[in-house]
């Protein structure tokens, strides 16, 4: 037994990085929600064009599709400046790094994805080059090497993570600004989908918007998957019309959930409440149960039912919470673990 997981999946992959660049904003004030985020970011962003300077370097820290990418090619945007990309795991030597460093014009905006994969000889050049905007190149090995300083123009770093926890101090340290991403609520989830359907010359109904939200884990990205799915369903079985049920049928077809759960986190909840009455379970125990790797459970069902207050890692194992009973329409048993215990044990475990 295996599941599909690209209709939920987090991360975006082959011809939706195509999609996706075409539905991203380009301009801040396009950019939807994040509105704490939005308004720093506005502040730091004028502030440097009226001083005529490049802002601080900027870090975003957030799950994967609630916006990073897109953010980060709006800085360039806002400042007109042009931008260039990497990765942390393309920057696996120092030599790495400094071609790209050597190669910047003055004000551009460096943008470097999953920053925390970078090898520590790049992130060690990394630091120098933030604050004194120079850096050594190491020549030759043993006692005769020696290092050459080399200038870099004044750049704008853009790091974005999905585990700001990895992080080593001194590099999170030399970010003036750190952007924290959340997770979007249902409406701006709503209006998301509202501009994404325009792009898409797509009439959405508001409670078609309503539907798809609610089952797009607080994820733009999700959001906008489902909203395709939709649209290709409507086309095939509505004569394109979408509505609130064609949402809804559409979405029960690729089995998301009224609170976005699908196959793999239903068949995760239900070996736990079926098979081990709720647990605690061992990961590996409960792995086996549903027939998929230990990975699998932990890294792409876990962390949203976990969030979703359906499910606790505690020391002893895996618990369902009473509202995972509830979701699956099963009676609690009176002993059942409370969701307010949930967020304390997830505190001491120190990922919540
Ligand atoms: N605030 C937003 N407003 C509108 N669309 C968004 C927003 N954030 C993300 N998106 C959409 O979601 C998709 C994924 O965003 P992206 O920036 O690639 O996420 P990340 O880099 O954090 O994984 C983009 O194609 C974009 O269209
Ligand atoms: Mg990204």
């Amino acid at each position: 037994m295996s599941f599909d997981r690209d209709l939920v999946a987090p991360d975006a992959e082959g011809d939706e990085r195509l999609i996706e660049a075409a539905l991203r904003p380009k301009r801040l004030e396009e950019f939807i929600g994040q509105a704490r985020v939005r308004e720093q970011l506005s502040l730091v962003l004028q502030s440097a064009l009226r001083r005529n300077r490049p802002p601080d370097h900027v870090l975003m820290s957030g799950g994967p599709g609630l916006g990073k990418t897109t953010l980060s090619m709006i800085i360039a945007t806002e400042l007109s400046v042009p931008l260039r990309i990497t990765s942390g795991p393309a920057l696996e030597r120092a030599g790495d790094l400094a071609a790209i460093l050597s190669t910047l014009s003055e004000g551009e905006v460096l943008f470097i994805d999953e920053i925390h994969r970078m090898a520590r000889p790049a992130e060690e050049m990394l630091y120098l080059a933030m604050e004194d905007f120079r850096v050594d190149i190491v020549v030759g090995k043993g006692p005769g090497a020696t290092a050459i300083p080399l200038e870099v123009a004044p750049f704008t770093l853009v790091g974005a993570t999905t585990r700001a926890g990895l992080l080593p101090a001194p590099l999170r340290d030399r970010f003036g600004f750190v952007a924290h991403m959340e997770f979007y609520d249902v409406a701006e989830l709503e209006q998301v989908l509202h501009r994404s359907s325009r792009l898409l010359g797509l009439q959405l109904p508001g409670d078609a918007a309503h539907e798809i939200a609610g089952r797009s884990r607080g994820t733009p990205r999700i959001a906008n998957r489902l909203l395709r799915r939709v649209r290709d369903f409507a086309e095939v079985r509505a004569d394109g019309v979408v509505t609130r049920d064609v949402a809804s049928a559409a979405l029960n077809l690729y089995e998301v959930d009224a609170e976005g759960l699908d196959r793999l986190d239903r068949a995760v909840l239900g070996a736990l409440l079926r098979k081990f009455g709720g647990g605690p379970v061992g990961l590996s125990t409960l792995a086996v149960a549903v027939g998929e790797e230990p990975e699998t459970v932990e890294v792409v069902a876990e962390p949203f039912l976990v969030r979703q207050g359906l499910l606790a890692r505690t020391p002893r194992g895996r618990v369902a919470t009473a509202a995972a009973w509830v979701h699956l329409g099963l009676t609690p048993p009176p002993d059942a673990f409370g969701a307010s215990m949930v967020v304390d044990l997830e505190d001491d475990l120190g990922h919540a």
